[in-house]
């Protein structure tokens, strides 16, 4: 048995390389073994977990929607989204200790941003005098639970909306911190402070938030909610359900055809809250069957959190291990959130500049 499917495997290999001599910058769809072989924008994996067995190029890059409509307001837009975007696969801890924590992504925040990542989860602890990412429990971190300073991860955002003058990122913080103006600490350490949205200009009552080119006309290209409603008085930083509803997160957001705000939200249909997160993603990360959960049954999900918002496509779309998918995963999604959400249609390739869906 061992024997024959490792003839099949050699035969197999010996037919892809045959297609990569014709071949090296593969489409979407085709069969690989590199990441490198694939496109732009691509890379090469299986989803064993839906037994697709063949290596192809699957998308991990949506199409960027500033690159077509920049004159909408923000709640206009969809976001691709990472959860626990600090918790990398294989990390170590930066106090030497060994991670014992669930991981959540596979690359930095970095290359998040490259891939087009727009969205950040960040859970925020009082930790070694300083405000640490950690994926803990109680509400404190330990050794074996914290990953890094928050302000390392700050300063990569901060890099890259330095590069990227068009760009406008979301930090959307899970928020522990207690120590008086730690947050407003650890993002002026960072460098962010000029970047910030003001908590002002945030729609309180519904409606269109500011467009998003006059949000990057007047620099205001980081938006940060926070989930501890004091800080919103104490340091003018958002409270993240005032402003946004959102879907119940871990397994309770798995659930097929139906999409249950969480218990800190308004319910979704409540347009008082001008902007809509679909959580995606299960109580466990799963590496293996993340794959699957991020391609069908996520863009089933977007389409009842739609319907549960009163018509209204979510702006975030929050997953883990985002590059994971059995073909176009969470960028389609985002995609066909952006196409509904700019054009009317499922298809943003076909949106063009005008808003016309053609
Ligand atoms: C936790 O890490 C710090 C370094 O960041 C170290 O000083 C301390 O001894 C560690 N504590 C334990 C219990 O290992
Ligand atoms: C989306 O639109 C583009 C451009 O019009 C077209 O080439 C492509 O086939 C369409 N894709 C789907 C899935 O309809």
């Amino acid at each position: 048995m061992f024997q024959r499917l490792f003839f099949l495997l050699i035969v197999f290999l010996f037919q892809a390389s045959c297609i990569f001599e014709i071949s090296s910058a593969l489409k979407e769809g085709k069969t690989c073994i590199l990441n490198k072989n694939c496109d732009a924008g691509l890379h090469c994996e299986t989803c064993l977990a839906n037994n697709n067995l063949r290596p192809r190029c699957s998308r991990i890059q949506p199409i960027n929607p500033i690159s077509k409509v920049k004159g909408l307001p923000f709640n206009k837009y969809s976001w691709l989204t990472t959860h626990n975007s600090f918790a990398r696969l294989g990390e170590v801890s930066k106090t030497g200790s060994v991670i014992l924590a669930p991981t959540n992504q596979q690359d930095s925040i970095t290359s998040q941003l490259a891939n087009g990542v727009r969205g950040f989860m960040l859970d925020m602890y009082d930790f070694e005098n300083d405000v640490w990412l950690c994926h803990s429990f109680d509400g404190t971190c330990f050794n074996f639970t914290a990953f890094q300073p928050a302000v390392n991860v700050l300063r990569e955002i901060q890099v890259f909306l330095e590069n990227n003058k068009d760009e406008v990122v979301t930090v959307i913080i899970e928020d522990y911190v207690k120590s008086p103006k730690g947050l407003t600490r650890v993002f002026d350490t960072a460098g962010l402070r000029k970047f910030m949205f003001p908590v002002t200009r945030m729609p309180k009552n519904g409606g269109d938030w500011p467009k998003l080119d006059d949000m990057i006309r007047q620099n205001q290209r980081l938006l940060v909610f926070t989930s501890d409603r004091s800080k919103e008085a104490t340091e003018g930083i958002a409270y993240q359900w005032k402003y946004m509803v959102e879907n119940q997160y871990g397994n309770g957001g798995l659930k097929a055809g139906v999409c249950p705000n969480r218990a800190q939200s308004a319910p979704m249909s409540d347009k008082s809250k001008s902007l809509v997160l679909a959580n995606h993603f299960p109580d466990a990360p799963d590496f293996v069957v993340a794959c699957k959960q991020n391609s069908a049954p996520l863009l089933e999900s977007i389409k009842a959190c739609y319907q549960a918002a009163g018509q209204r496509w979510p702006n975030f779309i929050a997953v883990d291990f985002y590059k994971r998918s059995d073909g176009g995963g969470a960028p389609q999604a985002v995609d066909v959130a952006n196409g509904n959400l700019i054009c009317g249609c499922d298809n943003f390739t076909a949106c063009k500049a005008n808003g016309q869906c053609e």
